[in-house]
């Protein structure tokens, strides 16, 4: 069977595209899929949090999205357990150099393609921008799944952020579903944010299905200075390591629901 490829996006910063990236591909390898995580942001935060140092890189996602024909192997490199394709501040300069290619929206889906028969699945981290980077991974996409923080200016960002993917889906890549919403950085406590969860529940649970929220933890914001998955840290606790797996259970079902209707 060939990968399912899920594009981690929101053009938001912040919002925890980076830290589900890893634990939800760490917790699908826990499930014997095979997974490669793609850091597609020039600030390398992926790389970082997998526990390698990105500056000194010599061939990084850069030099395959740049070389004509993708006739270069993907640089891979096995961080406990999972594949990584990493970045660092040279893809910054990607852009540019695709501004005149032809098809370039079809980078990194020819730069993927001949790996789909090896992984289950393929995560792809998302810069924070709506720019080249962001666009040729939707296209690459069967899903894309929304990390969104359940803070007031998160509503406001979401029309932009479902107006790009409909636009990608009806130009460039109709396979591209939206898997589900993940709402972030939660604090149960404060009434604004119970109420933001509310909104985004009554606005996008048409669209797609809205996950248990990701609460707001120094226990995560920890454990990525450890460089390892929330699993491996010491800071690691059962409660979110339970919601993390509960995820991966829901992203598998889904998947798979998606797949075969
Ligand atoms: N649930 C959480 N609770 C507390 N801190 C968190 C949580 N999720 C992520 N963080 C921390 O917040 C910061 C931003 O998270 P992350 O890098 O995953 O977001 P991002 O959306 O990928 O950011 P960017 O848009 O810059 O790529 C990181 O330092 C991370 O450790
Ligand atoms: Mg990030």
């Amino acid at each position: 069977m060939s990968a399912q490829v899920i594009s981690l996006f929101n053009q938001a910063g912040g919002v925890g595209k980076t830290t589900l990236t890893q634990n939800l591909g760490y917790q699908l390898k826990e499930k014997n899929y095979k997974v490669l995580l793609i850091d597609l942001d020039p600030q390398a935060s992926l790389t970082c949090f997998m526990g390698i140092e990105p500056y000194d890189l010599e061939t990084t996602i850069y030099d395959s999205l740049i070389t004509s024909g993708s006739s270069i192997p993907l640089p891979l490199m096995n961080c406990y357990g999972v594949d990584l394709v990493p970045s660092n501040l040279r893809l910054a300069a990607s852009e540019q150099k695709l501004t005149f290619e032809l098809q370039r929206e079809l980078r990194l889906k020819d730069v993927i393609e001949p790996y789909l028969q090896d992984y289950d699945y393929i995560l792809i981290d998302c810069p924070p921008s709506l720019t080249m980077l962001p666009l040729i991974s939707l296209v690459a996409s069967n899903y894309v799944l929304v990390p969104i923080q359940t803070q007031f200016k998160a509503t406001v960002g979401t029309d932009l952020l479902l107006d790009t993917i409909a636009k990608v889906k009806a130009k460039l890549n109709p396979q591209l579903k939206i898997l589900a919403f993940i709402p972030t950085q939660y604090s149960k406590r404060n009434i604004t944010e119970q109420r933001v969860l509310n909104l985004l529940h009554n606005d996008l649970s048409k669209i797609a299905p809205i996950l248990d929220p990701l609460p707001r933890s120094t226990a995560i914001a920890e454990a990525t200075e450890y460089g390892k998955p929330f699993a491996l840290s010491p800071k690691s606790n059962h409660t979110l390591l339970s919601l993390f797996k509960s995820y991966v259970n829901q992203i598998e079902s889904l998947t798979q629901q998606l797949t075969h209707v």
